[in-house]
């Protein structure tokens, strides 16, 4: 059972499935024609009237991965400074050494049992380094925390030299609405907004994402455009995806309801702080001498989580919140865990 890589394990809405058996001849040996309407696809123009925003502001890529790459490839020369998360998906590292970049790091704030933007901190360090780019996640892995609108406004008219990358893969999973944002991309030019398929929506083997982009950015809008179209049946299945809303209702619901069982089992146990988190996973910390016995313990029942290194988290776990009988399982583990520490 693999906890370990934030996926959905709920799996895509039924009518996803259905797209799949309907795929034929068109979705695999023709090229869209949605170029020469004037748009890039379906999908961009579905997004587009969900959203409330100009299809030109939409882009779309096989995941976020690949729309933090095209974004880093398009603005970033060599020696040129990314502002990023110290503790954060490691990709964002990578990918600035792609070209040449470097990397300078804030740090996310402990508070009690969450984490949090110290952006007094951010301001002061982006006087200093001037970087090109300012990475946020929000909700942030592994951390779990989100941004709130009020510091997303100080940052973007503090760093209105750079551009800002907002990655949002784990939008959804503590508020799924989407009005806020055609306002938020009206107002912040120099903002790219990342979201993915991957998971909410449970589509992370289709590869497919799009991001909002601010107007200022043009520059990559060219630099993204695809003539012949994208991958056909990933987007037939994100629109599929789009369909079903009351699926992904329901199933988030019930993570967010698991989620809380997390919360209330570690801070039962003395020891332990599970961090309030926004996304499909939580961040724990643990005591130090029951670190072998969890090894030990999941292993032979076969559970997957992420194990922190010590200078990256000291003593920190990531659990995915799978399925629900998942969950249940992984909390009767970690009971018998604790139960065995305690003898
Ligand atoms: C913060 C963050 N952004 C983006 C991604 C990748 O998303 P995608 O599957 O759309 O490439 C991940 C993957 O775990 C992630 O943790």
């Amino acid at each position: 059972m693999y906890l370990d890589r934030n996926e959905n394990l709920y799996g895509p809405a039924p009518k996803c499935f259905d797209v799949l058996r309907s795929i034929g001849m068109k979705e695999l040996s023709l090229y869209s024609r949605d170029f020469q309407r004037g748009v890039k696809s379906l999908l961009t123009e579905r997004l587009a009237a969900d959203l409330k925003i100009p299809e030109q502001q939409i882009l779309l890529s096989e995941g976020s991965e690949d729309m933090l790459k095209q974004v880093i490839h398009c603005y970033v020369n060599s020696g040129e400074k990314i502002l990023c998360p110290a503790q954060s998906w490691w990709y964002y590292q990578v990918v600035a050494s792609e070209v040449g970049g470097v990397t300078v790091q804030y740090k996310l704030k402990e508070r009690v049992d969450r984490f949090h933007y110290d952006v007094d901190e951010m301001i002061s360090l982006y006087a200093k380094e001037s970087p090109r780019v300012v990475l946020i996640a929000s909700p942030n892995n592994p951390t779990g925390n989100s941004l709130d609108e009020s510091d997303l406004q100080r940052m973007t008219e503090a760093f209105s030299e750079s551009i800002i990358i907002l990655d949002e893969a784990y939008w959804g999973f503590a508020d799924a609405s989407i009005e806020r944002i055609a306002e938020q991309i009206k107002s912040y030019r120099n903002v790219l907004i990342m979201r993915t398929f991957s998971k909410y929506y449970a589509l992370a083997g289709a590869r497919i994402a799009y991001a909002v982009v601010g107007l200022d950015l043009t520059h990559l809008t060219k630099f993204a455009s695809h003539y012949l179209g994208y991958n056909r049946i990933s987007e037939a299945l994100a629109l599929a995806a789009l369909d079903s809303p009351e699926y992904y209702r329901t199933i988030t619901a019930q993570m967010q309801e698991d989620r809380k069982r997390f919360y209330d089992l570690f801070d039962a146990k003395p020891g332990f702080t599970c961090f309030r988190s926004e996304a499909n996973f939580v961040l724990v910390r643990i005591p130090v001498k029951i670190k072998e016995v969890l090894r030990d313990v999941l292993k032979a029942k076969g559970i997957v989580i992420k194990y922190f290194s010590d200078t990256e988290f000291p003593n920190c776990i990531r659990i995915t919140l799978g399925t629900h009988q998942q969950n249940v399982l992984m909390m009767e583990a970690l009971q018998m865990i604790v139960y065995k520490e305690q003898r």
